[in-house]
């Protein structure tokens, strides 16, 4: 009987074996590659954009939250996924790191976004982790110019701002919804809150102009998802506010209300001038035939 191990025929077999397992290995190898570059989805992306980069970018610097570019190597993948899902509660329940990012952020809190569930988190979670890896991610945040801010950018913000310039993607002027201290008398909307204090509310330049770039706003964020506003928009409105915040920009009613008073003058003077001249027949059919007869008594 012959030994299977120095049969000619064993060579050859596992020679074959080995081909077929290499050949396996290499597409498990390249299928799991493949699937821990699955790109998130885009339901997703947009899902971060809309509700989550107001408040983080991924590689940009912090904003209002901390920014989230390796923030799966901080904490494992189960906490992130809690976190996100439920952060009230996880900060209440007193978990150390928990309460520790709430230090660095200074006090804010992460807000419990509505139709939030683990699913979601999971995949904002996995996005995170996708994003951290890319030399450049998608959610840098908006690039604004770090040059100092002039008086030709408050101009132009406040020209965005009233509708006198219009923004480029076509987005409503900011004083249908708005005021400011500056167009006081002149009024704005009163759908929005007064913006006199936002930049300091919004605590400055770089988060501003975050939320500027993808408003979380209720009533802004379909406006402007379709209508984005540009960079350079952004920096004028940035500056326009700022200068609001300051005091800097005295409030415009001076001007224009004298001319609204002047207006009303002239209206007044024509319209006493139009009925004098209709009433004319007036002052001879009835009063002077009285004062003739007075004078003539
Ligand atoms: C209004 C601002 C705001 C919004 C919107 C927001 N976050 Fe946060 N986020 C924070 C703050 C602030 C913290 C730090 C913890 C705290 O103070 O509550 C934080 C912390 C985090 C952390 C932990 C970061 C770390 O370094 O471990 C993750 C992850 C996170 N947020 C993800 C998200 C995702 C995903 C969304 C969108 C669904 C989102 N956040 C929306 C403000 C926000
Ligand atoms: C269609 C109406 C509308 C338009 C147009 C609009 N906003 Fe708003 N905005 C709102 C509302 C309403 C809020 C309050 C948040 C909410 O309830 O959604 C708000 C909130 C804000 C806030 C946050 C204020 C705060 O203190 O939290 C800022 C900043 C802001 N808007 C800036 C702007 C700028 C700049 C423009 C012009 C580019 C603009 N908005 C155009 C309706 C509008």
């Amino acid at each position: 009987m012959t030994d299977f191990n120095t049969h000619p025929l064993h060579a050859l077999f596992m020679t074959a074996a080995l081909r077929v397992a290499t050949t396996l290995g290499v597409v498990l190898a390249l299928g799991g590659f493949i699937a821990a570059q699955d790109p998130p989805s885009e339901e997703t992306m947009n899902y971060f954009k809309a509700n989550c980069a107001s408040c983080h970018t991924i590689g940009g610097g912090r904003l209002t939250g901390p920014d989230l570019k390796g923030a799966d190597t901080r904490k494992d993948r189960d906490w992130l996924i809690s976190f996100v899902a439920d952060p009230k509660t996880m900060i209440d329940s007193g978990d150390a790191y928990a309460r520790k990012l709430v230090e660095e952020a200074r006090g804010a809190l992460m807000p419990n976004v509505p139709g939030m569930n683990k699913t979601l988190a999971a995949k904002l979670v996995d996005l995170i982790k996708a994003e951290s890896v890319l030399e450049k991610s998608h959610f840098m945040g908006v690039v604004l110019s770090d040059r100092p801010l002039t008086a030709v950018d408050v101009a132009q913000g406040k020209a965005l701002f009233t509708g006198l310039a219009p923004f480029k993607a076509g987005a409503p002027a900011c004083n249908s919804c708005h005021t400011v201290r500056a167009l006081e008398g002149f009024g704005g909307g009163r759908l929005g809150p007064d913006l006199t204090s936002a930049f300091a509310r919004l605590e400055g330049r770089k988060a501003l102009g975050a939320w500027l770039s993808a408003p979380p706003s209720i009533v802004m964020q379909p406006v402007f998802k379709q209508h984005t506003l540009e960079s350079d928009e952004i920096l004028s409105l940035v500056a326009f506010l700022k200068s609001e915040a300051e005091g800097g920009d005295a409030p415009m009613v001076a001007e224009p209300s004298l001319d609204f008073v002047l207006a009303g003058l002239g209206a007044a003077a024509l319209l006493i001038v139009l009925m004098d001249f209709a009433w004319r027949r007036r002052y001879r059919a009835v009063r002077r035939p009285l004062v003739a007869k007075d004078s003539n008594s």
